[in-house]
This record gives structure tokens, sequence and C-alpha cells, in this order.
């Protein structure tokens, strides 16, 4: 019996479902896509650990300083006694956070990857045995349920994983976040920022290969899950920046014409040679383009960190 509660929101079958749909509607639209959530299975969770350890992908540490600098007052400014924190993986940053609140009662990680959650937990515990752990395996895009802990309530979105999602897409997101918080409550979100191409491109495509595999093993996950006779070899990892859309797009390159069985969907696709399909957006922002999507939700910019060289940003948020 673990000393933690674990709620599975969805029901045992809709990661399936919802895997199938992803798959059937990204593999035949033109361009391909696949989505980015199904990433995070228990290698893709290894793998991007491993990401936020590499010389290259500065976003982590960024993050990191700015939590430790600012953790005394983002406590005082919100008086939290629940910390909820969507896309929560490792919580390794976190703890920086859970060790600056005195008032905290209860921490709800959310998060689609069981095996980081209780991973997450059993960490957790060890060292804080008196903290209420209530982790939640559900899909942040989805309407939550939040367990019934005390107020106020620090919802945190670390890691810039909200640039994860398509503008419409964070829209629908924000509106989400800033319904489940009451007067009292608070946002606290990580961005990265818009800043040289090179660097953004490296964090990206970094030179030993980790980020080219985690990217690969979303065909890993498609072929195990829906039977796919994806062969990641047969695909080159692509990073690119596209300065309009201000996001680093993740791509996979067919290496030369392929055919690719699908069973469980009864599809075949083809690719031909260098045709790319694209897995996941990693957007950056600017403290006008942050300032002004939380207003378009609702809500307001109260406090603005970056770390000392200005790459990364905290943003603590209330409802107007
Ligand atoms: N917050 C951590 C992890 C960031 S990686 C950090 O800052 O290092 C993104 C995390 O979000 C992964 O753990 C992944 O499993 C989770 N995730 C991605 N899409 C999700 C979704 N739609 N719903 C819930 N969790 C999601
Ligand atoms: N939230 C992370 C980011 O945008 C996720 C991430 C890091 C990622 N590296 C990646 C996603 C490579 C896909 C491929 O920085």
């Amino acid at each position: 019996m673990s000393p933690y509660e674990l709620t599975r929101t969805l029901p045992e079958d809709a990661t399936d479902a919802a895997l199938r749909a992803d798959v059937l509607h990204g593999l035949t639209q033109s361009p391909k896509s696949l989505p980015p959530k199904w990433f995070y299975d228990a290698r893709g969770s290894e793998l991007f650990e491993e990401i936020t350890a590499l010389d290259e992908y500065y976003p982590t540490r960024a993050e990191r300083e700015i939590l430790l600098d600012r953790a005394p007052e983002i406590a005082a400014a919100t008086g939290a006694r629940t910390l909820v924190e969507l896309g929560s993986g490792s919580s390794e940053k976190t703890r920086h956070l859970l060790d600056a609140l005195p008032l905290l009662h209860s921490y709800v990680p959310v998060d689609v990857s069981g095996s980081a959650l209780t991973g997450a937990a059993d960490t957790l515990l060890a060292e804080r045995p008196d903290l209420h752990v209530h982790a939640l395996i559900a899909d942040f895009t989805k309407e939550l349920t939040l367990p019934d802990t005390p107020g106020p309530r620090l919802v945190a979105f670390l890691g810039g994983t909200i640039g994860n999602l398509l503008p419409d897409e964070r829209a629908d997101f924000l509106a989400s976040v800033r319904a489940m918080l009451v007067p009292g409550d608070a946002l606290l979100l990580g961005t990265d920022l818009v800043k040289d191409e090179s660097v953004l491109v490296r964090a990206y495509d970094d030179a030993s290969g980790v980020t080219a595999a985690f990217n690969k093993n979303v065909l890993a996950v498609v072929d195990r899950e829906l039977g796919a006779d994806f062969d990641p070899a047969d695909f080159d990892h692509v990073a690119l920046w596209d300065s309009g859309r201000r996001w680093i797009e993740m791509r996979l390159r067919a290496r030369r014409d392929l055919t690719v069985k699908i069973p469980e969907l009864d599809l075949v696709v083809t690719f031909e040679a260098g045709e790319e399909m694209r897995t996941e957006v990693s957007a950056k922002f600017t403290q006008t383009t942050v300032r002004s999507e939380l207003a378009g939700a609702g809500m307001e910019l109260a406090h603005w960190w970056t770390d000392e060289a200005g790459r990364f940003a905290l943003s603590l948020a209330t409802a107007v």
C-alpha cells in the first residue's frame, strides 16, 4: 500500500482510444504529424530526464536558478497550502518550491505518465513523510477534477511545457486554468524566452543525440501500442526555428521511401524519401506575449522573474 493517493481520472482504455484517434488523424493529414503527449511512456520520461542534464539544454538549469532565488517571494506572495503541478514529471525542481512553502499541506502532481508520477511521489515522501501527496494520472488539456484540499492553491506549470501546446490549445488551456482559480489562488508559469537561434536549435538537437532518441521514441510507442512497424533508424531527427511563429519545431524525416503498416488502425502509410512529419513544437515567449496570453484568459501578471542570463522566465499570475 503506497503512502500516497494515486487517482487515475481517465478510464483504463481512454489513453488507448485517444492514441488511436490522434495517430489516425495525424498520419492521414498532409503534412503528417504525431501529437506530443505520446512521447512520455516510461522510456520517454527517462529520456526527458536525460535531456534536462544536457549541456545544451539550458531551460531546466535556468528555471531551477529562478526557483531557488525566488521561492521565498513566491511563498510570501501566495501563502499556498496546496500546490497543484501540471505535467510534473519527476518533480525534481519542484522540491525547491515545496521546501520554501511553510504552510503547505498538499501536493497534487498531475501527469499522463504514471511511471514518472509514482517515482516522484516515492522520492518526495521519503524526504517529507508529513506531506499529503495526491497524484493524478490525467491529461491536463482535459477537464480536471482536483481533490478537495485546503486553499490557497498555487497551480504550477513548469518546464516551458506550455510551449508544447499550439496557440489555440494554449488559449483553451489557460482558460481552463483560470477556471480552477478562486480569489487568493495563483498560477506559476514557466516559459522559455525568444533568443539566439543557434542556442535554441542546439537545445533541441544536442551533440550526443539524446533529443533525437527522445523524438524517435514516439515511433516506438506507436509500434508497441498499435502494432506498427516503424523502424526508428529509417528517420532522422530535425529541429528548426520558425522565426515567424517563434517556435522550435521537431520533425522526423524519412531517410528513404517507406511503407509502414499500422494493423490496429487498419492503416498503411507511405513516406517519400525526405518527407518530414511534425512531432512537437516548443514555443518561445517574451514578457509581452506572456502578459497578453494571460490577459486573454482573464489573468493578470503579478510577478515576472528571469534567470540572470535572461533565458527563461517564471510568471506569477492571479485571476482578474
Ligand atoms: N515539469 C517537469 C517535466 C516537463 S516534461 C520539468 O519541468 O522538468 C513535460 C511533462 O508533462 C512530462 O512529464 C509529460 O508526461 C507531461 N505531459 C505532457 N503532456 C501532458 C498532458 N496532456 N497531460 C498531462 N501531462 C502531460
Ligand atoms: N517541454 C520541453 C521543451 O519544450 C519538452 C522537450 C524538450 C521536447 N526537448 C524536446 C519535446 C525534444 C520534444 C522533443 O523544452
